[in-house]
């Protein structure tokens, strides 16, 4: 199957995807990553490994939804059997969404602390176990059908960067396993069947 990767930053997560899509019966192809913004660490890892990029910065447009077209243009250059939001820090319109199926990964158990926070508003709140939710995007903040869960921990001495890297390193691992999960095996929602029927190309 083929997917397109949406970041907005260090692009950890997108990095384990090309890593793991090394692998043909990995089933997934990154036909390219894009960004809302320029000069960030992940398209430089992506350039560097060979992969199509392409930047639609959010700060050039005036409106939301235009800049949701152009990106949803962009993204259908590479024409994606899904796409991954991997640390991507902008909320996608029905110019995508309503498109393409979508993931999205996110720093906690939703629907506890969905937003652009998750990971300080946990600490702030004295939960003891956080983690991670991969889920299919909707139209919403951090909503849409849970895939799956990892619970996390909370030290003692956390701090929202410990708290962030152990939860990172957790979601990569989760990222992979069900992006090529759901790209090998398809999934069922709303009583039907998605499926792909085909390898990477
Ligand atoms: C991840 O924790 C993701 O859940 C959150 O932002 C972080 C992105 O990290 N939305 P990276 O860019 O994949 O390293």
């Amino acid at each position: 199957a083929r997917v397109v990767v949406l970041i907005s930053g260090t692009g950890s997560n997108m990095a384990a995807l090309l890593e793991a899509a090394r692998d043909p019966a990995y089933g997934v192809r990154v036909a390219a990553v894009g960004a809302d913004r320029r000069g960030t660490r992940g398209i430089e890892l992506a350039e560097a490994a060979g992969v199509p990029t392409f930047v639609v910065p959010f700060r050039d447009y005036t409106d939301r939804s235009t800049w949701n077209a152009d990106l949803a243009e962009r993204i259908s250059e590479y024409a994606p059997d899904l796409v991954v939001s991997a640390g991507f820090m902008r909320i996608l319109g029905p110019e995508v969404v309503g498109k393409y199926p979508a993931v999205n990964i996110h720093p906690a158990l939703l629907p506890s602390f969905p937003g652009a926070h998750a990971v300080r508003d946990a600490l702030a709140h004295g939960v003891r176990i956080t983690g991670t939710t991969i889920h299919f995007l909707d139209e919403g903040v951090d909503s849409g059908p849970v895939i799956a869960q990892t619970a996390v921990p909370v030290e003692d001495d956390d701090d929202e960067s410990s708290l962030h890297e152990r939860i990172k390193a957790v979601e990569r691992q989760m990222l992979v396993d069900n992006v090529g999960r759901l790209c090998r095996e398809g999934w069922t929602i709303d009583g039907r069947h998605v499926r792909f029927g085909r390898t990477a190309r």
